[in-house]
This record gives C-alpha cells, sequence and structure tokens, in this order.
C-alpha cells in the first residue's frame, strides 16, 4: 500500500537538533506516521508529488514535547499533606510517618484498573493538549507484583485512548512496602529476579527506575537491580539527589543509565561524570517549587561539563501535582536559569534520549515520527514564557491532525 503523501507548508519550523535548525519558510513532508523531507520551502524536492496540502499560515512549529519522567498513574490526591508541609512538616517525615508514597500506594491498592485509568486519563489529556505526544509513565504505588503490574497496563491501555505514545518504567523500588519491612535487600532482590523479567515478558516495561536517597534505597541496592535490569537487557534511570547526595549519580553515570533525575543536591563532579557517560540530566522544576526546595541542580556545571539537560513535570501527586509541561518549562528557566533554547531542547531532543527515543523523535528530521506541533505564538521563545497558559494550535501525532 502506498501511503498518502502530506505536504504542511508555510510554517516557521524549529527543528530542535543538536543546531536548533530553524527554517523560517520551512515545509515539511510525512508519509503516514514518518517525516519523508523538512527544510526551506524552495527547496523541496521536485520529485515529491504530495496527494494533500496544508498551510501553517506562518505559525512555529516544532516536534512534539516529550513528557520523560511522570508518575501520571495514580489514585487520590494528597492534598491533606500538602496543608500539613504548609503548616511546617517535611515531605520526608510525612514519608517516615507511613504517608507519603505509602499513602498512594493504599489508594492504588484499592483502586480497580478502571478507577486507575479514569482518574489517570485527564492528566493525559492536559499534558496532550499542550502538544505533548510522548510521555514516560513510571509505576512504584503498586508495590506487588499485581498491583505494579496493574499500573503499568493501565499506562499501556492509555496510549490506545489517546494519541500519545507511552514509555513505561518498572520503578517498584519507590519505597519499602510494608510486606517487606526491615527486609529493603529482600525486596530489591524480587524485584529484580521475579517481577522485572515477568513484566518484561509481558510486555509492560521500557526501562527501570529507582529511588535512591536517604528515604528511599541506597546506591548498594540501586547496583543489585541495576544488574538485574542488565540481564534483563532493560535499560536503567534514576531518581537521584532529590534529598541527599548518596551517591546515586555517579552510579547511574558508571551503569550508563539513560537519565538520571531530580539533582539538586548533586554538584560539579556530578556534572562531569554525567556528561561524560552521556546520561541525561532529568531536571524537575515543579517538584522543587511544590517541596519549597532552595537547593537547585547544578546547571552551570552540567553546562560547562556538556551535559543534554531534559525538563518534565514529574506529574505524582506528592511533590509535584501537576499536569503542565510548559509550566515546567517556565519554571527550568526563570527558577533554574536554563535558557528558553535549552528548555526547548529538554522537552524535546534531550527528553528523547533520556528515553532512548532519539532514533525516532525529538527533532523534526526525515525519517522520525511525523509528530508536531503548531503554536499561536509570535516569538519561539513564549515556549518557556508563559505561565498557566496555552499557545498550543494543533497537535500532529503520527502524520495524522489531532486537534
Ligand atoms: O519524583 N522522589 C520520589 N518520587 C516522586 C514523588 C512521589 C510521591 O511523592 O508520590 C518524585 O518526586
Ligand atoms: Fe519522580
Amino acid at each position: 500500500m502506498v501511503e498518502t503523501l502530506h505536504l504542511w507548508r508555510n510554517g516557521r519550523i524549529a527543528c530542535c537538533d543538536a543546531s536548533m535548525t530553524r527554517f523560517e519558510q520551512g515545509a515539511i513532508l510525512t508519509r503516514g506516521r514518518r517525516i519523508e523531507w523538512v527544510g526551506p520551502e524552495r527547496e523541496r524536492p521536485g520529485e515529491y508529488r504530495p496527494d494533500e496540502s496544508h498551510d501553517l499560515q506562518g505559525a512555529w512549529v516544532t516536534p512534539g514535547l516529550i513528557d520523560c519522567h511522570t508518575h501520571l498513574v495514580f489514585a487520590g490526591s494528597r492534598a491533606a499533606e500538602y496543608a500539613e508541609r504548609l503548616r511546617g512538616r517535611s515531605y520526608a517525615q510525612i514519608a517516615r510517618a507511613g504517608g507519603g508514597i505509602l499513602a498512594t500506594m493504599r489508594a492504588v491498592r484499592a483502586a480497580s484498573e478502571q478507577q486507575l485509568f479514569d482518574e489517570s486519563l485527564p492528566r493525559l489529556e492536559a499534558l496532550l493538549a499542550e502538544g505533548v505526544t510522548t510521555v514516560e509513565i513510571k509505576s512504584g504505588y503498586g508495590l506487588t507484583l499485581e498491583d505494579e503490574a496493574k499500573m503499568l497496563r493501565v499506562a499501556r491501555s492509555l496510549a490506545h485512548a489517546l494519541p500519545v505514545t507511552i514509555s513505561t518504567t518498572l520503578l517498584a523500588a519507590h519505597a519499602l512496602p510494608p510486606e517487606y519491612a526491615g527486609r529493603a535487600d529482600a525486596y530489591i532482590d524480587v524485584i529484580g529476579r521475579e517481577w522485572l523479567p515477568r513484566l518484561r515478558a509481558e510486555g509492560l516495561v521500557d526501562a527501570v527506575d529507582i529511588f535512591c536517597d536517604n528515604v528511599g534505597f541506597s546506591t548498594e541496592q540501586a547496583e543489585t537491580l541495576f544488574e538485574s535490569a542488565a540481564r534483563a537487557g532493560v535499560p536503567v534511570k534514576l531518581h537521584a539527589e532529590q534529598l541527599s547526595n548518596q551517591g546515586a549519580s555517579l552510579l547511574a553515570a558508571r551503569r550508563g543509565a539513560l537519565s538520571c533525575d531530580h539533582l539538586e543536591h548533586s554538584g560539579t563532579a556530578e556534572a562531569q561524570a554525567l556528561a561524560a557517560a552521556g546520561t541525561v540530566a532529568v531536571l524537575l522544576p515543579v517538584a522543587f517549587f511544590c517541596l519549597g526546595e532552595t537547593r537547585k541542580p547544578p546547571v552551570t556545571a552540567l553546562r560547562a561539563a556538556g551535559a543534554d539537560m531534559a525538563i518534565a513535570t514529574d506529574c505524582n501527586p506528592g511533590s509535584a501535582p501537576g499536569s503542565s509541561l510548559l509550566l515546567a518549562m517556565s519554571m527550568a528557566t526563570r527558577l533554574f536559569g536554563l535558557t528558553c533554547e535549552e528548555a526547548l531542547a529538554g522537552v524535546t531532543r534531550n527528553a528523547a534520549r533520556a528515553l532512548g527515543l532519539q532514533e525516532e523523535r525529538g527533532t523534526l528530521a526525515a525519517g522520525k515520527a511525523a509528530d508536531f506541533i503548531v503554536w499561536s505564538i509570535g516569538e519561539l521563545e513564549e515556549l518557556g514564557y508563559w505561565t498557566g497558559f496555552n499557545p498550543c494550535r494543533s497537535v500532529v501525532k503520527a502524520g495524522r491532525r489531532v486537534s
């Protein structure tokens, strides 16, 4: 079957490649789900005879945005805990007292698969409305084999409900469940030995993550889990240096992790190690903001070392109750000091790398997925500028206009 050739012309195209190429009078040719050609309109090769033509009316076009770190599948809210935190109780204190992640674990275990789906769908809809066409979703609130599987199945089924590509991450090592109280090593062991191979075989796991911190797991436990992931052929990522420095980033770099996320408590040595390893530094400014943190990730050192920085929402009921990647971009610029260009690369090219999807998505280039966004903006810098305003005009997903 010969697929229809679509021409999307008269756009200002931001390819978001390493040199941040822009075509002022640009065009994109798509065939089926892929980009066939992109470039200045006047250089469009004559051999292409488009079946359909779409006028972009001079609008800015970027790749579909990528939210590379979310815990979007969950049940309930933790607004009461937030109120407690406003009264001075810390996130770590609440976690140690059995609240926090374990509070959401109880809600997720009690929820049916359908309830979990119904509660999670609006959060994904909100991301899609902002031009997010690829989303990573972590498990980590089930903490039994069955409940982690339930979360991951919901994540997969969301990809059938909406035109969004979902990448799933097994984060069973998010908190120690009550069944394993005092036996953290045994818990890590069962995840690596039993749960990961089974869930991977069911097609539910694209990567493995672990919360490595003083209220999470140790670097030794992360190392053990990473060995299991290596045996199962699954890439790894890490929640590192959010609340303290346990040496997690250095471990992530040594193990060639796809990404190392949070990083408020890391410094120059960690930045250099991540850059040298090609591990993406994922910044999560909404969590920084909502936890009222003051210590920032080492952006200057990451930049100087040449590390790739990505930005994500961290959408979760505890530290980052929200579903706006545009707001995360704005916070990354104002709170962490990223430039608008870095913020845009952080939700496109670098976010794709954080998921190991850089061959398929994250930039506009021949052969890549035909996922792109048409924006109602006059200047590209408006992405990362507006706070709580959504200038997304239209979403093209896999070559089809879906909004
Ligand atoms: O990325 N740090 C651990 N995990 C989440 C918080 C999850 C929660 O509080 O429910 C985070 O901030
Ligand atoms: Fe997280």
